[in-house]
C-alpha cells in the first residue's frame, strides 16, 4: 500500500505506484491516465444531462446542428476514442457493443479494457447517481515481447477469470464525482474538484465497515426468485438492517463500500435460461468483486462460487451477484445452500 497524504492528485498517486515496480514500463500508468481524461469528459456530459430537452434530444440535432447522441452512446464513444490509439490496450469490450472492439492498427498494447460506460442508465433522466465501471487485464494472446503487440487482441484475451485483473474501479457521478480503484494493493477513492479539474485522494485505503448496515436488492423481483432466495430476504429483514436500493449498481455498491452493506442481484425467472440474473460478469460483477475483496469484503454467486474464480465463456456473460460485507455474504450463501429447494 502506497501511504500517501490526503489531497495528492490521482495522477501523482499512480505515478508513485509505478515507481514501486522498477520493471514497470508505464503502460498501466498511461492507461489509467487516459481513463481519467475520459472520466472528466464524461463527467462534463453527465452534468449537462438535464439540459437535454433544451439542447436537443437523442436522434435530433442540437443547437450547433450536430447529431445528439444518448448518454450511453456518448460515454461509450468517449472511452473508445481515447483508448483506440493510446497504445496501451489491445482491444476493448463494452456493454454497449456486441463484439470485441478493436484498436487502431499499429496501436495495440499490453492490456485489455472491459467497461460499462454508463451504469444505472435508467437513472439519468431523474438526476440520480450513475457511473462508469472498468476492468483491466493483461492480454494473453501474444507473448510479452513488445513487438508482438502489433497484433490486435481477441475475445480470448477477455475470457480470463476475475482474479487475473490488474486494476479495476469506477467513476461515480454523484453528489460529487469520485474515482475509486484498486491495482491489487487496497482501494483508494479520489474526489474531483470540478473548479480545478483534478481528482484528489479523499478516501484512503477504504475498508468496508464491520457492521452490515444496508440491504440492497430489488424486492420488486421477489415473485421471480427461487424459494430459498425469498426465504433469505425474509430472514435478513428480520435483523437490524435498513433497506437502500438506488438501481445503479455502482452507486449501491459505493454506498455499501463506505457505510457497510450487502447488495444482491439474484437470478430470476424472467431470465430465459433461469440461471444467471441480470448483471454482467466482465464489466460489472468482476471489477466490483475485485474492489470488494481488496476492501475486506466478498463477492459470490448464489451457489457460493467466488465471482473472481468464475471462468468466463462469453464476453457478455451474466451472473447472479451477492456482494458486500464478507460475513454477511458468507452467511447469505450458507443460508441459500441450506434452504435449496
Ligand atoms: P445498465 O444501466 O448499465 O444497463 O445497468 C443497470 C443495472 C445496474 O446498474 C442495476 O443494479 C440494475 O441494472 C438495476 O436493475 P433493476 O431495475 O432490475 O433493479
Ligand atoms: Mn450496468
Ligand atoms: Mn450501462
Amino acid at each position: 500500500m502506497v501511504d500517501k497524504p490526503l489531497g495528492i492528485t490521482v495522477s501523482r498517486y499512480i505515478m508513485d505506484l509505478q515507481h514501486m515496480f522498477p520493471e514497470a514500463k508505464g503502460d498501466l500508468t498511461g492507461l489509467l491516465n487516459e481513463l481519467i481524461v475520459a472520466a472528466k469528459t464524461i463527467n462534463a456530459e453527465v452534468n449537462k444531462a438535464g439540459l437535454a430537452d433544451i439542447l436537443g434530444q437523442s436522434g435530433k440535432k442540437n443547437i450547433q446542428g450536430e447529431e445528439v447522441q444518448n448518454l450511453d452512446e456518448l460515454t461509450n464513444n468517449t472511452i473508445k476514442k481515447r483508448m483506440e490509439s493510446c497504445g496501451y490496450v489491445c482491444a476493448m469490450v463494452s456493454e454497449e457493443e456486441e463484439k470485441v472492439i478493436p484498436v487502431k492498427e499499429g496501436y495495440s498494447g499490453k492490456y485489455t479494457l472491459a467497461f460499462d460506460p454508463l451504469d444505472g442508465s435508467s437513472n439519468i433522466d431523474v438526476n440520480v447517481s450513475i457511473g462508469t465501471i472498468f476492468s483491466i487485464q493483461k492480454r494473453i494472446t501474444s507473448s510479452s515481447d513488445a513487438s508482438s503487440y502489433d497484433v490486435a487482441g481477441t475475445a480470448d484475451d477477455f475470457l480470463q477469470k476475475g482474479n487475473k485483473q490488474v486494476a479495476a474501479g469506477y467513476i461515480l457521478y454523484g453528489s460529487s464525482t469520485m474515482m475509486v480503484f484498486t491495482t491489487g494493493d487496497g482501494v483508494n477513492g479520489f474526489t474531483l474538484d470540478p473548479s480545478v479539474g483534478e481528482f484528489y485522494l479523499s478516501h484512503k485505503n477504504i475498508k468496508i465497515p464491520k457492521r452490515c448496515k444496508y440491504l440492497s436488492v430489488n424486492e420488486g423481483n421477489y415473485r421471480h426468485w427461487d424459494k430459498n432466495m425469498q426465504k433469505y430476504i425474509e430472514h435478513i429483514k428480520d435483523s437490524e438492517i435498513s433497506s437502500r436500493y438506488i438501481g445503479s449498481l455502482v452507486a449501491d455498491f459505493h454506498r455499501n463500500l463506505i457505510s457497510g452493506g450487502i447488495f444482491l442481484y439474484p437470478k430470476d425467472k424472467k431470465d430465459p435460461n433461469k440461471k444467471s440474473g441480470k448483471l454482467r460478469l466482465l464489466y460489472e460483477a468482476a471489477p466490483l468483486a475485485f474492489l470488494a475483496e481488496q476492501a475486506g469484503g466478498a463477492a459470490m454467486d448464489d451457489t457460493g462460487k467466488n465471482i473472481l474464480d468464475i471462468q468466463p465463456t462469453g464476453i457478455h456473460q451474466r451472473t447472479p451477484l451477492i456482494i458486500g460485507n464478507k460475513e454477511t455474504v458468507f452467511e447469505a450463501v450458507d443460508f441459500l445452500k441450506k434452504h435449496k429447494n
